[in-house]
Protein backbone atom coordinates (compact mmCIF):
# COMPACT_ATOMS: atom_id res chain seq x y z
CA UNK A 1 0.00 0.00 0.00
CA UNK A 2 1.92 3.55 -1.25
CA UNK A 3 1.84 6.04 1.72
CA UNK A 4 1.13 8.49 -0.48
CA UNK A 5 -2.74 9.30 -0.96
CA UNK A 6 -4.21 10.32 -4.24
CA UNK A 7 -5.05 13.75 -4.59
CA UNK A 8 -8.67 12.89 -4.75
CA UNK A 9 -8.34 11.20 -0.95
CA UNK A 10 -6.15 14.01 -0.17
CA UNK A 11 -9.36 16.62 -1.02
CA UNK A 12 -11.54 14.21 0.80
CA UNK A 13 -9.50 14.22 4.23
CA UNK A 14 -8.99 17.91 4.19
CA UNK A 15 -12.34 18.57 3.83
CA UNK A 16 -13.76 16.38 6.49
CA UNK A 17 -10.81 17.66 8.40
CA UNK A 18 -12.46 21.45 7.82
CA UNK A 19 -15.99 19.89 8.10
CA UNK A 20 -15.00 18.49 11.83
CA UNK A 21 -13.07 20.95 13.14
CA UNK A 22 -16.19 23.85 12.20
CA UNK A 23 -18.20 21.48 14.46
CA UNK A 24 -15.69 21.06 17.22
CA UNK A 25 -14.15 24.19 18.09
CA UNK A 26 -15.89 24.87 20.80
CA UNK A 27 -16.53 22.03 22.46
CA UNK A 28 -15.68 22.00 26.05
CA UNK A 29 -16.02 18.44 27.53
CA UNK A 30 -12.65 17.33 26.15
CA UNK A 31 -14.10 16.16 22.75
CA UNK A 32 -12.79 19.30 21.03
CA UNK A 33 -10.82 19.91 18.18
CA UNK A 34 -7.56 19.32 19.88
CA UNK A 35 -8.19 16.00 21.08
CA UNK A 36 -9.33 14.89 17.10
CA UNK A 37 -7.05 16.67 16.11
CA UNK A 38 -4.31 14.53 17.66
CA UNK A 39 -6.46 11.37 17.63
CA UNK A 40 -5.53 12.01 13.66
CA UNK A 41 -2.07 13.21 14.11
CA UNK A 42 -0.92 9.74 16.02
CA UNK A 43 -3.35 7.63 14.24
CA UNK A 44 -1.49 8.54 10.79
CA UNK A 45 1.80 8.36 13.13
CA UNK A 46 1.17 4.99 13.60
CA UNK A 47 -0.32 4.31 9.73
CA UNK A 48 2.96 5.14 8.53
CA UNK A 49 4.52 2.19 10.38
CA UNK A 50 1.77 -0.10 9.37
CA UNK A 51 2.05 -0.77 5.59
CA UNK A 52 -1.41 -2.79 6.11
CA UNK A 53 -2.81 -0.34 7.25
CA UNK A 54 -5.24 2.07 4.94
CA UNK A 55 -3.72 5.55 4.92
CA UNK A 56 -7.15 6.88 3.88
CA UNK A 57 -9.88 4.93 6.29
CA UNK A 58 -6.94 5.24 8.80
CA UNK A 59 -7.36 9.16 9.06
CA UNK A 60 -11.39 9.54 8.11
CA UNK A 61 -11.94 6.88 11.11
CA UNK A 62 -9.56 9.25 13.35
CA UNK A 63 -11.11 12.22 11.56
CA UNK A 64 -14.86 11.35 11.80
CA UNK A 65 -14.72 8.67 15.23
CA UNK A 66 -16.67 11.39 17.68
CA UNK A 67 -18.51 12.51 14.83
CA UNK A 68 -21.85 12.39 16.60
CA UNK A 69 -20.80 10.64 19.91
CA UNK A 70 -23.25 8.44 22.29
CA UNK A 71 -22.21 10.18 25.43
CA UNK A 72 -23.84 13.74 23.77
CA UNK A 73 -26.56 11.90 21.95
CA UNK A 74 -28.30 10.41 24.58
CA UNK A 75 -26.84 7.36 24.45
CA UNK A 76 -27.97 7.03 21.22
CA UNK A 77 -25.18 4.17 19.64
CA UNK A 78 -26.19 4.82 15.67
CA UNK A 79 -25.78 8.74 15.89
CA UNK A 80 -22.18 7.89 14.77
CA UNK A 81 -21.86 5.59 12.59
CA UNK A 82 -24.85 7.47 10.97
CA UNK A 83 -23.30 10.91 11.07
CA UNK A 84 -20.23 9.57 9.59
CA UNK A 85 -21.95 7.82 6.78
CA UNK A 86 -24.17 11.01 5.67
CA UNK A 87 -21.09 12.85 5.51
CA UNK A 88 -18.98 10.77 3.51
CA UNK A 89 -21.68 10.00 1.21
CA UNK A 90 -22.03 13.84 0.74
CA UNK A 91 -18.70 13.40 -0.96
CA UNK A 92 -19.18 10.79 -3.08
CA UNK A 93 -16.52 8.97 -1.14
CA UNK A 94 -15.87 4.92 -1.98
CA UNK A 95 -18.48 2.93 -0.76
CA UNK A 96 -16.17 0.57 1.09
CA UNK A 97 -14.15 2.93 2.51
CA UNK A 98 -17.91 4.52 4.04
CA UNK A 99 -18.20 1.12 5.64
CA UNK A 100 -14.95 1.01 6.79
CA UNK A 101 -14.77 4.22 8.82
CA UNK A 102 -18.58 3.35 10.39
CA UNK A 103 -17.48 0.04 11.38
CA UNK A 104 -14.70 1.49 13.28
CA UNK A 105 -16.99 4.13 14.65
CA UNK A 106 -18.97 1.64 15.72
CA UNK A 107 -16.72 -0.67 17.47
CA UNK A 108 -14.17 2.14 18.78
CA UNK A 109 -15.59 3.13 21.75
CA UNK A 110 -14.59 1.36 25.93
CA UNK A 111 -17.92 0.19 27.02
CA UNK A 112 -17.42 -1.34 30.31
CA UNK A 113 -14.24 -3.01 32.06
CA UNK A 114 -15.68 -6.04 31.70
CA UNK A 115 -16.58 -5.40 27.81
CA UNK A 116 -14.14 -6.41 25.31
CA UNK A 117 -14.08 -4.33 22.62
CA UNK A 118 -12.09 -5.96 19.34
CA UNK A 119 -11.48 -4.04 16.66
CA UNK A 120 -12.45 -5.60 13.32
CA UNK A 121 -9.74 -4.04 11.45
CA UNK A 122 -5.93 -2.90 11.28
CA UNK A 123 -6.50 0.87 10.61
CA UNK A 124 -9.57 0.44 14.09
CA UNK A 125 -6.95 -1.03 15.77
CA UNK A 126 -4.83 2.25 15.46
CA UNK A 127 -7.61 4.66 15.41
CA UNK A 128 -8.42 3.05 18.73
CA UNK A 129 -4.78 3.41 20.04
CA UNK A 130 -4.42 7.02 19.41
CA UNK A 131 -7.78 7.59 20.87
CA UNK A 132 -6.86 6.07 24.08
CA UNK A 133 -3.71 7.42 24.36
CA UNK A 134 -5.27 10.94 24.16
CA UNK A 135 -7.14 9.95 27.24
CA UNK A 136 -4.42 9.08 29.57
CA UNK A 137 -1.75 11.41 30.91
CA UNK A 138 -1.41 14.95 31.48
CA UNK A 139 -4.54 15.78 28.77
CA UNK A 140 -6.21 12.78 30.37
CA UNK A 141 -6.09 14.26 33.49
CA UNK A 142 -7.59 17.22 32.35
CA UNK A 143 -10.14 16.04 29.87
CA UNK A 144 -11.48 13.64 32.75
CA UNK A 145 -12.33 17.06 34.82
CA UNK A 146 -13.44 18.88 31.92
CA UNK A 147 -15.90 15.50 30.41
CA UNK A 148 -16.98 15.70 34.92
CA UNK A 149 -17.70 19.58 34.90
CA UNK A 150 -19.47 19.19 31.92
CA UNK A 151 -21.74 16.65 33.38
CA UNK A 152 -21.54 18.51 36.70
CA UNK A 153 -20.24 15.37 38.63
CA UNK A 154 -18.10 16.41 41.43
CA UNK A 155 -14.60 15.93 41.44
CA UNK A 156 -14.35 12.92 44.02
CA UNK A 157 -15.96 11.22 46.54
CA UNK A 158 -14.73 8.62 49.00
CA UNK A 159 -17.79 7.04 50.00
CA UNK A 160 -18.29 5.59 46.08
CA UNK A 161 -16.61 2.68 45.45
CA UNK A 162 -15.69 1.95 41.83
CA UNK A 163 -17.58 -0.16 40.19
CA UNK A 164 -16.28 -2.71 37.21
CA UNK A 165 -18.87 -2.13 34.74
CA UNK A 166 -19.39 -5.88 32.90
CA UNK A 167 -22.50 -4.14 29.86
CA UNK A 168 -22.20 -1.44 28.02
CA UNK A 169 -25.77 -0.72 29.60
CA UNK A 170 -24.65 -0.07 33.40
CA UNK A 171 -21.25 1.75 32.09
CA UNK A 172 -23.96 4.39 29.90
CA UNK A 173 -25.78 4.44 33.07
CA UNK A 174 -22.46 5.67 35.31
CA UNK A 175 -22.98 9.03 37.05
CA UNK A 176 -20.15 8.55 39.22
CA UNK A 177 -17.54 11.29 40.65
CA UNK A 178 -14.56 11.36 38.47
CA UNK A 179 -11.76 10.06 40.05
CA UNK A 180 -13.80 7.06 39.72
CA UNK A 181 -13.26 7.35 35.91
CA UNK A 182 -9.35 6.66 36.42
CA UNK A 183 -10.38 3.07 38.31
CA UNK A 184 -13.45 2.00 36.01
CA UNK A 185 -11.18 3.44 32.25
CA UNK A 186 -8.19 5.19 32.65
CA UNK A 187 -6.07 2.79 34.58
CA UNK A 188 -6.65 -0.38 32.80
CA UNK A 189 -6.14 0.97 28.94
CA UNK A 190 -2.59 0.53 28.98
CA UNK A 191 -2.88 -3.20 28.82
CA UNK A 192 -5.50 -3.11 26.52
CA UNK A 193 -3.33 -1.01 23.28
CA UNK A 194 -3.21 -2.40 19.97
CA UNK A 195 0.34 -1.84 18.74
CA UNK A 196 3.78 -2.21 20.63
CA UNK A 197 4.06 1.67 19.97
CA UNK A 198 1.03 2.97 21.61
CA UNK A 199 1.67 0.55 23.98
CA UNK A 200 5.36 2.27 24.80
CA UNK A 201 3.86 5.65 25.13
CA UNK A 202 0.98 4.21 27.43
CA UNK A 203 3.55 3.51 29.84
CA UNK A 204 4.81 6.87 30.43
CA UNK A 205 1.39 8.37 30.50
CA UNK A 206 -0.15 5.71 32.86
CA UNK A 207 2.74 6.30 35.50
CA UNK A 208 2.09 10.05 35.02
CA UNK A 209 -1.67 9.44 36.35
CA UNK A 210 -0.80 7.44 39.04
CA UNK A 211 1.67 9.91 40.40
CA UNK A 212 -1.37 12.63 40.16
CA UNK A 213 -3.62 10.55 41.80
CA UNK A 214 -1.59 9.93 44.20
CA UNK A 215 -1.00 13.53 45.13
CA UNK A 216 -4.73 14.29 44.76
CA UNK A 217 -5.79 11.66 47.22
CA UNK A 218 -2.49 13.01 49.54
CA UNK A 219 -4.69 16.69 48.95
CA UNK A 220 -7.85 15.30 49.44
CA UNK A 221 -6.95 14.33 52.85
CA UNK A 222 -4.84 17.03 53.88
CA UNK A 223 -2.20 14.65 54.56
CA UNK A 224 0.92 17.02 52.74
CA UNK A 225 -0.71 20.07 55.20
CA UNK A 226 -0.20 18.09 58.75
CA UNK A 227 3.19 16.69 57.81
P1 LIG B 1 -14.49 6.53 24.17
O1 LIG B 1 -15.29 6.49 22.91
O2 LIG B 1 -13.65 5.33 24.39
O3 LIG B 1 -15.37 6.84 25.35
P2 LIG B 1 -13.83 9.30 23.76
O4 LIG B 1 -12.74 9.95 22.97
O5 LIG B 1 -15.22 9.46 23.26
O6 LIG B 1 -13.49 7.74 23.96
O7 LIG B 1 -13.83 9.96 25.16
C1 LIG B 1 -13.46 9.37 26.32
C2 LIG B 1 -13.10 10.46 27.29
O8 LIG B 1 -14.25 11.11 27.81
C3 LIG B 1 -12.45 9.84 28.49
O9 LIG B 1 -11.12 9.55 28.25
C4 LIG B 1 -12.65 10.92 29.52
O10 LIG B 1 -11.77 11.97 29.32
C5 LIG B 1 -14.05 11.36 29.17
N1 LIG B 1 -15.01 10.61 29.96
C6 LIG B 1 -15.91 9.71 29.52
N2 LIG B 1 -16.64 9.23 30.57
C7 LIG B 1 -16.17 9.86 31.67
C8 LIG B 1 -16.51 9.85 33.05
N3 LIG B 1 -17.49 9.07 33.52
N4 LIG B 1 -15.81 10.64 33.89
C9 LIG B 1 -14.84 11.45 33.42
N5 LIG B 1 -14.47 11.51 32.13
C10 LIG B 1 -15.14 10.74 31.27
NI1 LIG C 1 -12.31 10.36 21.08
Amino acid sequence: MSLALASADSLLISSTADFIREKFLHEGSGHDWGHIRRVWQVARRLAADTPEADPLVTELGALLHDVADWKFHDGDEEAGPRAARAWLMSQQADPAVIDSVEAIIREISFKGLGVPTPMSSVEGELVQDADRLDAIGAIGVARAFAYGGHKNRPLHDPAVPPVSHDSFESYKQNTAPTVNHFYEKLLHLRERMNTPAARRVAEQRHAYMEQFLQQFLREWEGEDISE
